[in-house]
């Protein structure tokens, strides 16, 4: 009995272990935003509100998205500061609704 205990712990183990290789996206996340303050961002609230995942990430298929910062750097073309500001903050205005103003994404403690 101990022995198939431990057998279908291990199996359960690996379940977890290996679902985890395909990143879920998480609740909410905290960027950096440099002088004027860290930005949250609720993925989970967006994600409700019926945006359409490709209207954020517009390279990838659906089930595969990947974080911005894989292409959008400091260094690439467009890059990562236009790139939330243009996603982020460019629906905010043409939608009227969410926060438009530095202050109101960027928050200094
Ligand atoms: C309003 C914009 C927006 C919408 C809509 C959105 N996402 Fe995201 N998603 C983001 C941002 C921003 C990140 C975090 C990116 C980063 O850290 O650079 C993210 C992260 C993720 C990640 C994590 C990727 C990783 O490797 O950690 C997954 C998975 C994901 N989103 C899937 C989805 C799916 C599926 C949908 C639709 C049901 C969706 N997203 C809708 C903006 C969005
Ligand atoms: C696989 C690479 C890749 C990923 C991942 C990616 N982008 Fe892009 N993005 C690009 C490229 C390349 C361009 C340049 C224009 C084009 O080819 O569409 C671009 C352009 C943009 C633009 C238009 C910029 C402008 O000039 O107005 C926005 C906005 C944008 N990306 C936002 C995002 C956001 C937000 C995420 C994450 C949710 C993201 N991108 C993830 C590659 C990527
Ligand atoms: C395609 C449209 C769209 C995009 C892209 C988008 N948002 Fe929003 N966002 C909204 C709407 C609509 C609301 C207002 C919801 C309400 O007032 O009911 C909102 C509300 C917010 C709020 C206030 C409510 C909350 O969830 O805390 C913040 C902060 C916010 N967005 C940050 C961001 C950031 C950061 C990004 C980029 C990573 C982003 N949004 C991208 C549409 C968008
Ligand atoms: C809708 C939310 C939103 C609004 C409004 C907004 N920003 Fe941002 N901003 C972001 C996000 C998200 C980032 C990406 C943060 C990161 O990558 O660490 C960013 C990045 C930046 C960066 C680059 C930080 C770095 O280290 O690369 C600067 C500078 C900046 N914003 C200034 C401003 C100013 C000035 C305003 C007002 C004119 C403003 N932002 C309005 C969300 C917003």
């Amino acid at each position: 009995m101990k022995r198939l205990a431990g057998i279908v712990t291990v199996v359960f183990a690996l379940v977890i272990i290996t679902s985890g290789v395909y990143a879920a996206a998480k609740d909410t996340y905290e960027f950096k935003g440099g002088t004027f303050g860290k930005v949250t961002f609720n993925h989970k609230a967006h994600q409700d509100m019926g945006i359409s995942c490709q209207k954020c990430h517009h390279k990838d298929e659906a089930g595969k998205e990947q974080v911005c910062s894989t292409c959008h750097t400091k260094d690439s073309k467009v890059k990562a500061k236009e790139a939330f500001h243009n996603s982020c903050k460019k629906c905010h205005e043409e939608g009227k609704k969410g926060p438009t103003k530095c202050g109101d994404c960027h928050k200094k403690k």
